[in-house]
């Protein structure tokens, strides 16, 4: 059967600035977190950067035209701040902004809609050393001062862009951001100190409500304001109370420390019971759950596998892993000793299992958690190992059955009542994959990185179809 989306509902795909741009020393932008990571040995696969990446900066015409053959009703792209702010601080630098205005500009002329992220985790290098001062305790979200930072990077790409930009997102995955670059260190700035990664936490929170008042001061009414989250979907080993305690308390540390703050003013008592000995929490000032409590004109839900959880299994050592990796450092401090388990079923190139039910679940979870509030899949899609044929094309049918099924999911959601508006697929096209570097193809388009001729995949005529005609063919 034929499955009918609502009309106007916004078909999208995604990227984000350091993983496509390239043109990482050009006018005028100084080094991200990010570009200081890849050039420390062993933190990226081969060594890999995104210096030049799918050169992005250079081709964002031909990039405009290959949405529209997709026949995208929107685009989904993040703002370098080293870009329009070199330190982080202090006047923007015009050539910055002037790309992202012609950027914009492209889409709008294609009738493209522009959903510009804010923050997808490329901080100037220059706020996490600046509070170095001789200590190795570094400074970036840890630090307060990165969250008022941000709220005035935020006014003025507002200031830049918004008179053409109406939807508008904080940040992306803030849980990345603080758990995988402060706790596990498998991403940028790549420490392993857990009461830094939760106040980093606090401060991505805090940056959220501070930059979304910033937004809306300089935005005119009709602009919208979300934030994308990765809420993870964990599910228990068994029913015993030493599995449902793990997933307590993962659900703490992925999901609720955010959607506390942001949905509800408050973080969730179990975890600041769970995390005790480690931080006292002071700070959390006065006023700041206010300042995050900002009223959300959509939430964004970014998501690929669920999670699967147990107590410790005895002497046998947990596996660490997470979406993005498994390191020797856990992610989630104060529930190092939960054990992670692989979901049964088919997997992608990333080990990540199939699993649209996870989808389904968290598009009910947040119809219920965020009444009112329009939800946008925000990301969503695969890794496959791709490969142009001796006719130089690219079929990746797995990748269309897992958007099938997703999508498929999301109708489902729809049907349950879910407002869900909007789907963007991940990605554009192939990309540095951050502490993967370019061995994970996501795309529906394939970059030949040598050349950097764009190849659209099979997924991406099938998914220019399904955007064409708002149906999901069987
Ligand atoms: C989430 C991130 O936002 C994006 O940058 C990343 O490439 C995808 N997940 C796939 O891992």
């Amino acid at each position: 059967m034929t499955l009918a989306f609502p009309p106007g509902f916004l078909w999208g795909a995604a990227t984000a600035a350091y993983q496509v741009e390239g043109a990482a020393q050009e006018d005028g932008r100084t080094p991200s977190i990010w570009d200081t990571f890849c050039r420390t040995p062993g933190r990226v696969l081969g060594g890999d950067t995104g210096d030049i990446a799918a050169d992005h900066y250079h081709r964002y015409r031909e990039d405009v035209r290959l949405m529209s053959g997709l026949r995208l009703g929107a685009y989904r792209f993040s703002v370098s701040w080293p870009r329009v702010q070199p330190t982080g601080r202090g006047p923007a630098v015009q050539r910055g902004l002037d790309f992202y205005r012609a950027l914009v500009d492209e889409l709008l002329t294609a009738g493209i809609q522009p959903v510009l992220t804010l923050y997808h985790w490329d901080l100037p290098q220059e706020l996490e050393s600046r509070f170095r001062g001789g200590s190795a305790a570094g400074g970036g979200w840890p630090e307060r001062e990165t969250a008022e930072r941000f709220a005035e990077y935020a006014a003025i790409v507002a200031g830049a862009l918004g008179d053409r930009v109406d939807f508008w997102t904080t940040l992306n995955e803030p849980w990345c951001s603080a758990f995988l670059g402060y706790a596990s260190g498998v991403h940028a700035p790549g420490r392993t100190e857990p009461p830094a990664a939760l106040r980093a936490a606090h401060h991505l929170n805090l940056a959220h409500g501070l930059g979304a008042q910033a937004l809306r001061a300089a935005l005119p009414a009709r602009a919208r304001i979300a934030i994308s989250l990765n809420p993870a979907v964990v599910r228990p080993l068994t029913g015993s109370p030493g599995d449902l305690d793990a997933q307590r308390r993962i659900d703490a540390l992925a999901n609720r420390v955010f959607t506390g703050p942001l949905l509800r003013g408050a973080y969730p008592e179990d975890l600041i019971e769970d995390t005790r000995s480690i931080t006292d929490w002071d700070f959390v000032h006065d006023g700041d759950l206010a300042v995050i409590k900002q009223p959300l004109d959509a939430l964004g839900i970014n998501y690929y596998t669920p999670s699967l959880v147990s107590a410790p299994a005895g002497d046998e050592p947990a596996v660490r892993q997470d979406s993005h990796g498994t390191g020797a450092h856990s992610p989630f401090p104060g529930a190092e000793q939960v054990a992670f388990h692989q979901p049964a079923g088919e997997r992608t190139e990333m080990g990540w299992t199939v699993d649209p039910t996870g989808l389904h679940d968290l598009l009910m979870r947040y119809t219920r958690e965020a009444p009112g509030v329009p939800l946008y899949i925000t990301e969503n899609g695969a890794a496959y190992d791709d490969k142009p044929d001796a006719d130089g094309r690219v079929h990746d049918p797995e990748r269309i059955d897992y958007l099938r099924s997703h999508l498929a999911a999301a109708h489902r959601a729809l049907a349950d009542g879910a407002d869900l508006r909007g789907y963007f697929l991940w990605s554009l096209m192939d990309n540095f994959e951050w502490a993967y570097g370019y061995s994970k193809r996501f795309g529906a388009v394939y970059v030949d990185y040598p050349s950097q001729a764009r190849i659209p995949k099979s997924s991406a005529r099938w998914y220019a179809r399904v955007a064409e005609t708002g149906e999901l063919p069987e």
